[in-house]
């Protein structure tokens, strides 16, 4: 697939196809989307991969009632309140693999680094056929001491990027159109 292609035509893919991702895959996928710039070339990250649908529905649970807990306090998240009263949402939209990507504390600009890997796992996921969806909503879940502590993740690595992975259940699925956007200065002008 063409880089332009594969960016223009990636979405994120909310319905997967009840089929396991094979190990080699995603350890592929990783291994080349870690060919990425980072600040001072630190690589600040790091990765836990998680293949199980029962535990990450539990997962789900959970991060759907702290997101209610809070959600009096966070006007924004008012819209999404009656998405996390529903029993049925899976904020993980039920893909058979999540992968975190974790940046070190101590690194000011990990969180860019890491974002820049994320996104090339999500564009070469697309061209191996897979879909992929970050999953706002399960960061403060993954940053949690039980979930840290069960996939040993160390103490100065902080959640950037979860991202759900497999095969998309519908391949065809329209452009989001993209916004007017400003360029607020262009010293040659008129482009
Ligand atoms: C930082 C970030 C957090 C996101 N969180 C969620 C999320 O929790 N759940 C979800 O379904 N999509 C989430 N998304 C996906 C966006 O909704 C999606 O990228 C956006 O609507 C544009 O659609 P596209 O990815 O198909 O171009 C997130 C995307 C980003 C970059």
């Amino acid at each position: 697939m063409e880089l332009v292609e594969a960016i223009k035509s990636r979405r994120s893919i909310r319905r997967f196809e009840d089929k396991p991702v094979p190990g080699e895959i995603l350890r592929e996928l990783i291994d080349t989307a870690v060919w990425a710039p980072s600040a001072s070339n630190e690589q600040p990250w790091g990765f836990v991969v998680v293949e199980d649908r029962e535990y990450m529905r539990a997962l789900s649970e959970m991060a759907k009632s702290d997101l209610l807990s809070v959600m009096n306090q966070t006007p924004e998240l008012g819209r999404y309140r009656t998405l996390m009263e529903n029993p049925d949402f899976n904020i993980f939209h039920n893909a058979p693999v999540l992968v975190v990507i974790y940046g070190r504390r101590d690194r000011g600009l990990s969180r860019y680094d890491c974002s820049i890997v994320a996104q090339n796992l999500m564009l070469l996921a697309w061209e191996e056929g897979l879909g992929t969806c970050w999953i706002g909503f399960a960061q403060k879940v993954c940053d949690s001491s039980e979930f840290r502590e069960m996939h040993n993740v160390p103490e100065d690595y902080e959640t950037v990027a979860p991202i759900v992975l497999g095969y998309p259940r519908f391949t065809s699925q329209k452009p989001v159109p993209r916004k007017e956007f400003p360029i607020f200065f262009w010293s040659e002008g008129n482009l």
